[in-house]
């Protein structure tokens, strides 16, 4: 059990039907058989995810979705678990599957997965037990722990798990990029981040089909939260489902980038990106710039190396007492 306690940062205890840390205590409560965590809950009746029919609705609104588009729920949940194909290691010790919902994603995660430890949340206690619910066959098969929460606010250390999972809760957030930035925070080195959710692509958004597909439903003119991702991730693939009417984004976390900024550039200018980037100076007499053009031209050299060679020679003269 991995609970992390961010103010005492510290893990959470399991004692006395709760988990504890020296500054916080959580409820824990057994929802369908389950132990259930809860760290954060919606309240009752604030959204169609926290009635009493919220399993109905969502169930309708996915049936929508698959005849409005064309699909089916197996070929949804199967093309989101192909995509994790990215992770290194292949057998994976910890997923975090945020915003569960009423769990569609969960057996085909548990079946491709069985040796893995599951962290599975939602904010909306109807859909967390509803995917419980449905996850029962797997009862004593898997590992998996339940908990109710923000996804906007992981309860984990950095760097943990090794896929981070998310289909359709993003664009409810309260923050799009906070989400985003958490799911790739809590992901080891190495660990394979995806997440989707509505967002025409592009080519479509200004099209008569893309107007009526967004005043429909105005969620469809979201944006990826590109911006949320850190520098350094590799094999990023942002690419479209459900007619491209949703963004999928996948991609593998790591801790640095192979970018070498100290090739020199031939030609005339010459320098490389670390020069150009780090090395500017201030602005000097017009005629002189002219003067070190035309110098390292008829040198034949670039205009980084005559530069750098003439202030080198004339900070070493001037230390030396020259003039
Ligand atoms: C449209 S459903 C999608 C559920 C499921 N992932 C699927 O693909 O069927 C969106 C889910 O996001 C959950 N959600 C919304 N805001 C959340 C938040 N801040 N943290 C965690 N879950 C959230 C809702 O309660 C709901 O279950």
């Amino acid at each position: 059990m991995i609970f992390y306690c961010k103010k005492s940062e510290q893990l959470f205890v399991r004692e006395e039907g709760k988990l504890t840390s020296p500054l916080c205590s959580v409820e824990v409560r057994e929802i369908c058989g389950h132990e259930v965590s809860i760290f954060a809950a919606q309240a009752f009746g604030v959204n169609e995810f926290s009635v009493k029919n919220a399993t109905e609705l969502h169930k309708n609104a996915m049936n929508w979705l698959h005849d409005t588009h064309e699909t089916t729920e197996h070929e949804l949940r199967s093309k989101l678990i192909e995509e994790i194909h990215l992770v290194k290691n292949a057998y994976p010790k910890k997923i975090l599957v945020t915003s569960c919902g009423e769990g569609n994603d969960l057996p085909y995660l548990f079946k491709r997965y069985p040796n893995a430890t599951f962290y599975i949340q939602d904010i909306a206690e109807e859909m967390l037990a509803a995917a419980i619910q449905r996850t029962k066959e797997f009862d004593g098969l898997i590992k998996v722990f339940f908990w109710l929460g923000d996804a906007c606010d992981l309860p984990f250390q950095d760097n943990i798990f090794d896929i981070v999972y998310h289909f359709g809760g993003l664009n409810l957030f309260s923050s799009p990029e906070k989400g985003v930035s958490e799911m790739h925070r809590v992901g080891a080195i190495g660990s394979s981040i995806i997440f989707g959710d509505e967002g025409i692509a592009p080519f479509i958004r200004e099209c008569e089909i893309g107007k009526a597909l967004i005043n429909n439903n105005p969620l469809y003119a979201a944006l990826p939260p590109l911006s949320a991702i850190p520098p350094y991730v590799e094999d990023f693939k942002l690419q479209y489902v459900f007619n491209n009417c949703f963004y999928l984004v996948t991609y593998r976390k790591t801790d640095n980038h192979n970018i070498n900024i100290d090739i020199p550039h031939k030609g005339l200018r010459g320098g490389t990106i670390r020069t150009r980037f780090y090395g500017q100076l201030e602005g000097i007499n017009p005629s002189l710039r002219d003067a070190v053009f035309d110098t390292a031209k008829s040198l034949g050299i670039s205009r980084v190396a005559l530069l750098e060679k003439i202030i080198e020679n004339g900070i070493k003269g001037l230390k030396d007492g020259e003039v």
